[in-house]
């Protein structure tokens, strides 16, 4: 387990665009932490630090973005995915494939989905409003990763 403090949303997106060379191959990088915790800052750092020059929002509704790029990278939002049934219809198993990145914000919905190699980011509040501690680990508590 990695664990990095931030006190900015600026200083999230940095930190995750210098990381973001570790997942250039692909994976499953499933978001742990409540709304407003930097999910979505996370990850635009991260797209951009793979030099991907897309737009990044939080999928809301759409569920899915579609990112493009080298790895093909894809966003989703499993807010209000509560069955197996809605995680078939997101198309994420379709989506899971070889050298994709998937990068999924409120995973706690679809853990028991979630491949052996899923890498967790797990963000919580820190002291004061801006600080946020972020945690990276891979499925067996205490590895490093
Ligand atoms: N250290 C920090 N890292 C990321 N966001 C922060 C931080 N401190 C404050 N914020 C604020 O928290 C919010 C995070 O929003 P967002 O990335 O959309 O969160 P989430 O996707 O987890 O709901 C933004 O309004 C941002 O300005
Ligand atoms: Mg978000």
């Amino acid at each position: 387990m990695r664990e990095y403090f931030t006190n900015s949303e600026r200083e999230t997106e940095e930190l995750a665009a210098r990381l973001a060379g570790e997942f250039k191959k692909g994976g499953v990088l499933a978001f742990k932490g409540g709304m407003g915790m930097g999910k979505t800052a996370f990850i635009r750092g991260l797209v951009k630090g793979l030099g991907n020059t897309a737009f990044v929002s939080s999928p809301t509704f759409a569920i899915v973005n579609d990112y493009g790029g080298e790895p093909h990278t894809f966003h989703f939002d499993m807010y209000r995915v509560s069955s197996w049934e809605d995680l078939y219809s997101t198309g994420f198993f379709d989506y899971l494939a070889e050298g994709n990145l998937l990068l999924i914000e409120w995973s706690e919905n679809i853990e028991e989905a979630l491949p052996e190699d899923t890498i967790f980011i797990e963000i919580e509040k820190g002291e004061g409003d801006t600080q946020r501690i972020i945690r990276i680990s891979d499925k067996e508590e205490g590895n490093i990763v």
